[in-house]
């Protein structure tokens, strides 16, 4: 009997769509070959939606979406809708509604793709950020006060819990263990001189789980310091795992060494739930939009990711496989309209690679 795999697809804004019907394409075209049998089920949700109907998450669709195996997401960002609201409306509301406390950034550099360190490569540059997902700056704690005055006042407020650090490092540290690189060290990267309170917290939390895991090395990294070392050595690194914030930022930084935002991608889980929302980086590059020019890749990476966290690992497998066959010997570039083909035929060329 086929394996039953319900997907709720959000394509979204912009290239959104584009980059979707590839990574969905290919996952038809691995499912077969594994005895999968996605099911699929599209939303209309995202830019389009919100100005025509002022609705951005409906109630009822969260009820829904809690219920799939797992939730793909092209892109949110309209050129008509004022930055942040879609962002916080739909990506940020999945993130703290359905308690996705894990966002998994791999830093990957596929054979044949431009990294702009020189003299580094595939071997070198190939770890995981684990970011802290619901925390942090994020959880729009703050206010204003005299607001529009010259004394306003501004505060934006960061809230760690123990619960939420220590549920997040735990995963991270067995996330390391099953990795089983050689490496097998998880550093905790935060700014423990100057955030004495919060990141103390999580240096605590660090210390405490990591002796539930002695056959784990542990480092520790400030983050302006991470982000030297990301660019000097990326390969001492194994597994990173870190706040919501600084996870937001290096893990740009990492997308840009593995080649930019039309390669990398990313998870949004809750390990407990098993619910997962799996997204290339990319967003929704409005001026790429109906063009068949952006890059696909990081969508089918993202679906590779949506298979190996819904447990087919071998299907997964198959899909990054067959990604680096592409751009290890077909691609051009990994930029968009410059990568020799167009968006359908750099799905079509990973279908035919599975
Ligand atoms: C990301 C994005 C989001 C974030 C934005 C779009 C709100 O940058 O997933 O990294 O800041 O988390
Ligand atoms: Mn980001």
């Amino acid at each position: 009997m086929p394996k039953s795999l319900r997907i709720a697809v959000i394509g979204g804004d912009g290239t959104g769509p584009e980059v979707t019907a590839e990574a969905v394409k290919v996952l038809k075209a691995v499912a077969p070959l594994e005895g999968l049998a996605p099911e699929l089920v599209h939303y209309d949700l995202g830019g389009a939606r919100y100005l025509r109907t002022g609705e951005i998450l409906p109630p009822a669709v969260v009820e829904e979406l809690r219920r799939c195996d797992a939730i793909f997401l092209g892109a949110v960002g309209h050129p008509d809708v004022k930055p942040g609201i879609l962002e916080k409306g739909l990506l940020l509301e999945l993130r703290f509604q359905l308690d996705l406390y894990i966002n998994l950034r791999p830093v990957k550099l596929y054979p044949g793709v431009e990294t702009p360190l020189r003299d580094k490569g595939p071997a070198d540059i190939d770890f995981v950020v684990v970011r802290e997902n619901t925390e942090d700056m994020y959880c729009g704690a703050g206010g204003f006060l005299q607001k529009g005055t010259q004394s306003e006042v501004a505060v934006q407020t960061a809230i760690y819990t123990r619960k939420g650090c220590e549920r997040c490092i735990r995963w991270a540290f067995d996330y390391t263990r099953r990795r089983n690189n050689p490496k097998k060290t998880l550093t905790l990267v935060a700014k423990t001189n100057v955030l004495t309170f919060g990141h103390d917290l999580w240096w605590r939390a660090f210390q405490d789980v990591a002796r539930e895991f002695p056959d784990v090395k542990t480092d520790y990294n400030h983050v302006d310091a991470c982000c030297m070392w990301m660019v000097k050595s990326p390969e001492a690194y194994d597994v990173i795992v870190t706040t919501n914030m600084f996870g937001d930022i290096i893990t740009d930084l990492g997308a840009i060494l593995q080649g930019g935002l039309g390669v990398a991608a990313g998870a949004n889980m809750n390990p407990d739930t098993k619910v997962g929302m799996f997204e290339p980086m990319g967003g929704s590059a409005p001026k790429y939009t109906g063009k068949n020019a952006i890059n696909p890749i990081a969508a089918i990476g993202a679906m590779g990711m949506l298979l190996e966290h819904t447990g087919h690992a071998a299907a997964a497998e198959r899909v990054l496989k067959a990604i680096q066959h592409v751009t290890g010997t077909k691609m051009k570039s990994q930029a968009a309209g410059k990568m020799g083909y167009g968006t359908r035929e750099v799905g079509n060329l990973v279908a035919g690679a599975l």
